[in-house]
């Protein structure tokens, strides 16, 4: 078989695996090996910001049937009086959209029946190692791989004392030894044999060997007159553990933090009816908004018209012209972070008609152009509400990187996120977006200029990983800010 050499990738591709294997907390080989299955599949991932990462990492989920299910757990009952809860259990993890299988041990057939357990879970219930039905194609191996976590519960003193041990002789057992999955045991079991030396030295090495535990709890045991540790969960704790380790939290490296961004174009009224604008879509900033919001910023949108739906759990304040969108912006700080991307328009109608210009054979209305206010100049330059990082747009046509330069210094900001909007770039209006990020070095006023060049990528692209480098630099505090 022939081997892939990561940094002889072309850099596009690198970037693309990064951000793709960064989202989904895999290495980059991993992702490979997650793509070229989704190919062979014929399906590919879609590329969304922040989105919560799959149910496992350590290999591909097989296909399931029933669209709805999020995730698939094989659970084990075990032979105790706390079996009872599993059939409860059964049902609270089909509330989170989670597929049970469900294993009885010969003990557990004792406490419940395989039949209320299939009524519960909607499928197969599995008590046979030696089933000839489900053993011509290794059942047990099938019922230890096809899906993201095996829970047992509850976890008997025997059933874990086999499993520290590594013994294969029922079906619960030899699926735990068969896995390569996360497994959850919920123990439930008499004090005086959960204290039992042994069963603590069980404990110890499978926790060592990396299978996690919830409870026991502690209270009163079925033994009339007996309590202490030993209670299993109850079922929405094991429930609750079980969704945790199957959905990690997403990270959110900026929660805590205030984020403004502009975006759109202004429209700059000539009379009641008409205005100058431009080609602007807001699309690159309203992707930034998006993914500054799964990164957990608090985020304010100042927008000019566009024909966008507001993102989620964002704030949108929508505004027609330049002093409109000055005024917010002004109103929504202090901000941790400000990011103007608006195509704000340079100039305006002095000698804007308070009636609709009507033609004449004088010819054509003069109209006495103004300049607007420079937002993003106004807001680098303050003294005291300057937000300790600010970052403009440059879109060129010609001289990119040094018309980005020189705005930078004029402008006063940190960063300028240069792009080339001539025409056949498709940029203006399009989905994707060519950037170079420029920067001066450690953020000091006048430090060496650094030019990072991205390659092509979809806006939502390019600000996913804006909102990464924006989080690296604001959490990395031995960085001075440039004012
Ligand atoms: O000068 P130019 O329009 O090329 O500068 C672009 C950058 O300045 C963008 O970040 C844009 O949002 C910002 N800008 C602004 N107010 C203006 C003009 C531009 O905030 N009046």
């Amino acid at each position: 078989m022939a081997s892939l050499t990561i940094r002889k990738l072309d850099e596009s591709v690198k970037t693309y695996l990064r951000l793709r294997s960064a989202r989904n907390r895999r290495s980059v080989e991993e992702e490979v090996r997650v793509i070229l299955g989704e190919l062979i599949e014929g399906r590919e991932e879609p590329l969304t910001p922040f989105a919560a990462p799959p149910a496992t990492s350590t290999a591909p989920t097989p296909q399931r049937t029933g669209a709805v299910s999020e995730a698939s757990i094989t659970l084990i009952i075990g032979g105790g009086i706390a079996a009872y809860k599993s059939l409860d259990l059964i049902r609270r993890l089909k509330e989170r959209r989670i597929e049970v299988r469900c294993v009885l041990t010969k003990a557990a057939q004792q406490f419940v029946t395989p039949l209320a357990a299939s009524a519960l879970s909607h499928e197969r219930v599995y008590t046979d190692l030696f089933d000839p039905q489900s053993e011509f194609d290794a059942g047990h191996i099938r019922l230890a791989r096809e899906c993201d976590m095996i829970v047992v519960a509850p976890a008997t003193a025997d059933l874990m004392a086999k499993m520290a041990n590594g013994h294969a002789d029922d079906l619960a057992s030899a699926i735990l030894l068969a896995t390569n999955r996360k497994i959850l045991l919920a123990p439930a079991m008499n004090p005086l044999m959960w204290n039992n030396a042994a069963t603590r030295r069980n404990v110890a090495q499978l926790q060592r060997d990396g299978v996690v535990l919830i409870g026991p709890n502690s209270g009163e045991m079925a033994e009339a007159g007996e309590a202490g540790v030993g209670r299993m969960s109850e079922a929405v704790e094991i429930a609750n553990a079980a969704e945790r380790l199957l959905r990690p939290p997403v990270p959110r490296p900026l929660a805590g933090k205030r984020v403004l961004i502009t975006a759109g174009p202004t429209h700059e009224p000539i009379d009641p009816v008409r205005f100058i604008a431009n080609r602007s879509s807001g699309k690159q900033g309203f992707a930034i908004a998006a993914a500054a919001q799964a990164a957990g910023a608090e985020v304010i949108l100042v927008s000019g018209p566009v024909d966008l739906a507001d993102p989620a759990g964002v704030t949108v304040r929508h505004v027609e012209s330049a002093r409109q969108m000055l005024e917010q912006v002004q109103a929504a700080l202090p901000a941790d972070i400000a990011i103007f991307a608006a195509a704000v328009a340079d100039w305006r109608v002095a000698n804007e008609g308070e009636q609709k210009l009507k033609k004449t054979s004088a010819g054509m209305p003069p109209l006495q152009l103004v300049e607007n206010p420079d937002i993003l100049a106004t807001i680098s330059k303050l003294t005291d509400k300057r937000p300790p990082l600010v970052i403009g747009f440059a879109a060129e046509t010609e001289h990119l990187i040094d018309n980005a330069k020189s705005k930078l210094a004029r402008k006063g900001c940190d960063w300028i996120v240069a792009n080339d909007v001539s025409p056949a770039t498709g940029v203006m209006g399009g989905d994707r977006n060519t950037v170079h990020l420029i920067s001066r070095q450690n953020g000091a006023k006048d430090g060496e200029i650094e030019v990072d060049s991205w390659p092509v990528m979809t806006k939502e692209q390019v600000a996913i990983e804006l909102v990464a480098r924006v989080a690296t630099r604001v959490t990395d505090t031995s960085r001075e800010p440039s004012s």
